[in-house]
């Protein structure tokens, strides 16, 4: 992976990012829609926890989960990972308590070791990054994830991946070959000959257009 851009951004608050906002009320939406019941909820909680690339203290993925009462004591848990230790560090000074796990690291790195226990619990994984699966990188993070995803969705029965996707291209790959790259890995894990353009859901963020997939395994 390359080294955090100083174009990287890190905190994404409501009022400037509504859109990214909903986006994540429509995950957490998702699991609890009494139309499609998941075993990843269960009376108004979280019962595995959520995994994801933290943004900036108070990171607002977390808050949401709190306010909304999805995570409390004794249901799944918060895990939020960054690169940055400074990132991990407020976070754990702005969410202290047993809801909540920060953690620094590579995100792929922590995915591709199955035995770790940190992430034997995860339910649902939120893979949002601003270098995200659209270029040449994709291959390299799109593996562990899945891989990661599948051997979640064998121990725990179901499982949620949301995959968040920066559609841009690089000097040495067009977008069009991103984009049938991207088609082609995931057709060949879900086994499928094509993603209808209604699975994804796109949107414009600050200064990209973004393309959401959600996978739900086992429900
Ligand atoms: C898009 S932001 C996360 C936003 C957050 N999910 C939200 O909803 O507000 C992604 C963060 O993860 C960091 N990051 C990107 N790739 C990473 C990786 N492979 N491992 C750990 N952190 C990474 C970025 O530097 C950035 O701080």
């Amino acid at each position: 992976m390359k080294p955090t851009p100083a174009t990287d951004i890190h905190f994404y608050p409501p009022d400037q990012y509504p859109k990214k906002h909903q986006i994540r009320v429509g995950t957490l939406d998702l699991l609890r829609d009494e139309t499609h019941p998941t075993c990843l909820w269960h009376n108004g909680h979280l019962t595995h926890d959520w995994v994801e690339l933290c943004g900036d203290a108070p990171d607002v993925t977390c808050g949401l989960l709190l306010k909304e009462g999805a995570i409390i004591p004794g249901s799944g848990r918060y895990i939020g990972v960054n690169r940055d230790p400074d990132i991990i560090r407020r976070n754990s000074q702005a969410y202290a308590g047993d809801t909540t796990q920060w953690v620094h690291a590579d995100i792929l790195h922590l995915l591709s070791d199955l035995d770790n226990p940190t992430l034997h619990n995860v339910g649902v994984l939120v893979f949002d990054a601003f270098y995200s699966p659209s270029n040449l990188e994709q291959d390299a993070i799109l593996t562990p994830v899945l891989t990661f995803a599948r051997s979640q969705y064998e121990r725990l029965g179901q499982f949620l991946l949301v995959i968040n996707q920066a559609m841009r291209g690089t000097r040495s790959v067009s977008l069009a070959a991103a984009r049938t790259r991207f088609a082609q890995s995931i057709q060949e894990y879900c086994g499928i000959d094509h993603i209808p353009d209604s699975a994804f859901i796109t949107y414009r963020s600050r200064n990209a257009n973004m393309r959401i997939l959600r996978l739900s395994f086992g429900w």
